[in-house]
């Protein structure tokens, strides 16, 4: 089992939630935003759950900072809805909106808990995707005035800002794939959304910047491309899959430029300009955060780009299907540091697993999160021990919550939500870091 003494001294250990998924979006007058609409529209949402309630974190947040504390975790990131500060995205601000994240952050302090703000987890206010959303270049000065509102009121007590959390899932999942709000499948939109998203990014930095707030940084999700085969076709599959998942934004941020791969099979749908928007993208960031789950086993498909698809992998899987493989965190950790962030601190922002945990006698047992976890934990350490600057570590998440598209059934809280009384129950999983973390 790990100990908090296995890492050096200050490492940071935390839990991740985000808005949304956790807090109710029903309450405190927030505005209709692209999830409630997706899961209101049949086949996007299982059971068309929506996050109208979710774990009423709106209502119970002291109990849930309780949690942390009592965990014995040193940070908490959370995220802000966009939405609950500016009801339309734009003008209006609701104050109990702004009243709320302002209690909150308090809350964090009086109990010696680090906040780790996120601008944007992924719930864009309705009216800003009637103006097309991630495809408009807009979007970058819309999301910057909605960053000084919040920060306006925050900033003086924030320890780190991440911009927009996953910029993979907030352009291609959810435009090319489809599989998350606004459900979008077009290629075009796609190349639009990956670039503007990552305008946002740098324009909210540098409004940030000039309202003198510092510790910025931001958040990509990774998963390692592992080529079904050694066929050329294969690995050129994975290659092109490691591209525009974990290569275009890291490239964009760090070396202002695009993967030519993607270039080339984008270039006639990025927005006229684009090379010229570099600058902006690739404004300097304090921190980058790591948010690594699984790997992916990827062949080639005939058929238009990107060609190729996942197909199934021999190792275990956790109750999302998702592979569990720890080499994945190191390899990224490595590369990120190698490859592009230098000597930035890293963090890593997202790990955990979903497991179809169940109450039983007023306990959860989750060996298999508590295995995961410890396998997640040494790769951390191996990378520390590797020179790479990896400063904290935050688990997905603190507790059961709206896993998207996948409504309330996948639960990856260290702590159990019943989402019919909404009862917390910390799990075997949520005990062992507490204990971990007091040695
Ligand atoms: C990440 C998201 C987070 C959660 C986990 C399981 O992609 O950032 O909100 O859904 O996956």
């Amino acid at each position: 089992m790990y100990k908090r003494s296995d890492f050096p001294d200050g490492f940071l250990f935390g839990a991740s939630t985000a808005a949304y998924q956790i807090e109710g979006h029903g309450f405190g007058g927030a505005g209709p935003t692209h999830w409630d609409d997706f899961a209101a529209t049949p086949g996007n949402v299982v059971r068309a759950e929506d996050g109208a309630v979710a774990c009423d974190h709106f209502h119970r947040w002291p109990e849930d900072l309780d949690l942390i504390r009592d965990g014995g975790f040193d940070g908490y990131r959370f995220s802000a809805s966009w939405a609950r500060v500016l009801p339309e995205g734009r003008g209006q601000v609701n104050q109990e909106g702004l009243d709320f994240y302002d209690k909150l952050v308090d809350g964090m302090l009086e109990r010696g808990i680090d906040p780790m703000l996120t601008l944007y987890h992924w719930e864009l206010p309705s009216a800003l995707a009637d103006q097309g959303g991630w495809r408009n270049r807009d979007v970058a000065k819309w999301f910057a005035d909605y960053a000084e509102v919040l920060m306006g009121r925050l900033g003086d007590r924030i320890w780190k800002t991440a911009t927009i959390n996953e910029l993979w899932c907030v352009s291609f999942l959810s435009h090319f794939m489809g599989v998350h709000a606004p459900g979008v499948r077009d290629i075009r939109a796609t190349a639009r959304a990956m670039h503007h998203v990552l305008l946002a990014h740098g324009t909210a930095t540098q409004a940030l910047r000039a309202m003198g707030i510092d510790q910025i940084g931001a958040v990509c999700n990774f998963t390692y491309a592992q080529p079904a085969s050694k066929s050329p076709e294969d690995v050129e599959a994975a290659a092109t899959f490691d591209d525009h998942y974990n290569n275009f934004f890291m490239s964009g941020l760090f070396h202002k430029k695009y993967p030519e791969r993607i270039v080339t099979a984008f270039e006639k749908y990025l927005p006229e300009g684009w090379q010229n928007d570099f600058d902006v993208i690739g404004t300097p960031v304090d921190w980058l955060g790591v948010n690594y789950y699984t790997r992916e086993i990827i062949a080639a498909d005939p058929g238009p780009w990107p060609a190729l698809k996942s197909v199934e992998g021999p190792l275990p899987k956790t109750q999302m299907g998702w592979e569990i493989y720890p080499e994945g965190l190191l390899h990224f950790l490595r590369r990120c540091h190698t490859d592009f962030s230098g000597d930035l601190p890293l963090y890593v922002t997202e790990n955990g697993m979903a497991n179809p945990d169940v109450v039983v006698d007023g306990a959860v047992h989750d060996p298999e999160r508590i295995d995961y976890l410890a396998r997640h934990f040494d790769a951390a350490k191996q990378a520390i021990v590797e020179g790479v600057p990896l400063k904290g570590y935050f688990v997905w998440s603190l507790m059961d919550n709206y896993e998207w598209a996948l409504g309330y059934e996948k639960r990856f809280g260290l702590v159990h939500v019943d989402f019919d009384t909404l009862k917390r129950t910390p799990k075997d999983s949520y005990l062992a870091l507490k204990s971990a973390l007091a040695s």
